[in-house]
């Protein structure tokens, strides 16, 4: 008889999403703990022990039961995990073997990482890159990971330190703190906007020349074009902070989204990339090939390495749900490490 594998998991389920949806509330943690048989990941794939998650916003919005991000129920959310192998299954790897696992679908319409085991296709596994322990792979996770696709889109586009001030918003954020970090560490001077006062000191220390307030960089007025002030952006927070970053782009400048805490739209005219040749990059750490992905963490674990400690608090699985609160209302800081018991 098949032996029965027990393990710890945090799970949402479409009773606690649809009671909180017919009370209509502001978004809140839905996710409780449970034990699960190891059938429920099923028996195909690559069998993995997590030891590693990471919190990032789209895992906030699925622990809260959006619809958008969540495509199955019952889900174990989580779109960040590192581990080892417990089963190949045929996938070439070797058992102890360490891996990331990053793919669009964990977490999402796949049982995620905020679980000690993982059952996942080897084609989402990407074999941890010499020089980076375990614990750092998961602080930089798919934030950082971001974060170094972001810089080197500004790269990609010629934008070198000599260009001028770059701008980073939402600079306290997962996605902020490394590409604060990551762009001071190639020489740029970085410019972080924030909403937190009593962060200024630490983003000083990851690198950035200049802290501003969020408001700061916000031009409210209808003008296509605002006076230019950024040689690069690295945008967060989507919504009136991109619009904005956007006009004041000087010629030649590159600008990358990835986010949209601060909002989904985008209202702007062709004038900045007509009169000033400003290239807007779209940024998508979820759809990238495995080729990429492999390349881009290994330069992340060599040239682009960088200290984390100062970017990151671990917590274990059960305080997840309070620091998710946190994820939701924009009050954390850096990178929440979810050490996950075995
Ligand atoms: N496209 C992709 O592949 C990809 C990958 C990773 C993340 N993302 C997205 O990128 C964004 C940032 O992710 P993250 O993991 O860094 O999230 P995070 O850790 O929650 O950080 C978001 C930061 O944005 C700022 N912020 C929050 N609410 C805001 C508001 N209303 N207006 C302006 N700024 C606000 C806050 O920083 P300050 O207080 O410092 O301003 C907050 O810490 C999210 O939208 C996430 O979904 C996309």
């Amino acid at each position: 008889m098949k032996p029965i594998m027990k393990f710890s998991a945090l799970i949402l389920t479409s009773e606690l999403v649809d009671k909180a949806e017919a009370a209509g509330g502001p978004a809140r943690c839905l996710l409780t703990s449970v034990e699960l048989d190891c059938d429920t990941l099923g028996t195909n794939g690559v069998l993995v022990r997590v030891q590693y998650s990471a919190l990032n916003y789209k895992d906030a919005l699925a622990a809260s039961g959006n619809r958008g991000i969540v495509r199955k129920l019952p889900l174990i959310p989580g779109i960040d995990a590192v581990g080892t192998v417990v089963e190949p299954n045929g996938s070439g790897l070797q058992i102890g073997d360490e891996v990331l696992i990053a793919h669009a679908k964990f977490g999402t319409s796949h049982h995620g990482g905020l679980s000690s085991l993982a059952r996942v296709p080897a084609d989402w596994l990407v074999k941890l890159p010499v020089g980076l322990s375990a614990a750092e792979a998961a602080t930089w996770g798919t934030a950082g990971f971001t974060a170094a696709q972001s810089v080197r889109q500004l790269l990609n586009h010629g934008i070198s330190p000599e260009s001028g001030e770059i701008l980073v918003t939402g600079a306290t954020g997962g996605v902020g703190v490394f590409a604060v970090q990551l762009l001071a560490k190639l020489g740029f001077s970085v410019t972080a906007a924030t909403g937190k006062r009593e962060r200024y000191d630490q983003l000083l220390k990851l690198g950035a020349e200049k802290v501003v307030p969020r408001e700061e960089i916000l031009d409210l007025s209808d003008s296509p074009l605002s006076k230019s002030r950024w040689a690069g952006v690295v945008d967060c927070v989507g919504g009136t902070t991109l619009n904005s970053a956007i006009r004041a782009t000087q010629a030649g400048g590159c600008v990358t989204a990835c986010g949209l805490v601060a909002g989904h739209e985008l209202e702007l005219t062709v004038y900045p990339f007509i009169l000033r040749g400003i290239a807007l990059c779209g940024i998508d750490s979820a759809n990238v090939s495995q080729k990429y992905r492999q390349e881009l963490w290994s330069v992340i674990a060599s040239d682009w390495r960088l200290d984390v400690q100062d970017v990151s608090k671990e917590i274990g699985l059960l305080q997840v749900p309070d620091q998710i609160e946190n994820l939701l209302k924009g009050l954390a800081f850096g990178r929440t490490l979810v050490q996950i018991p075995e």
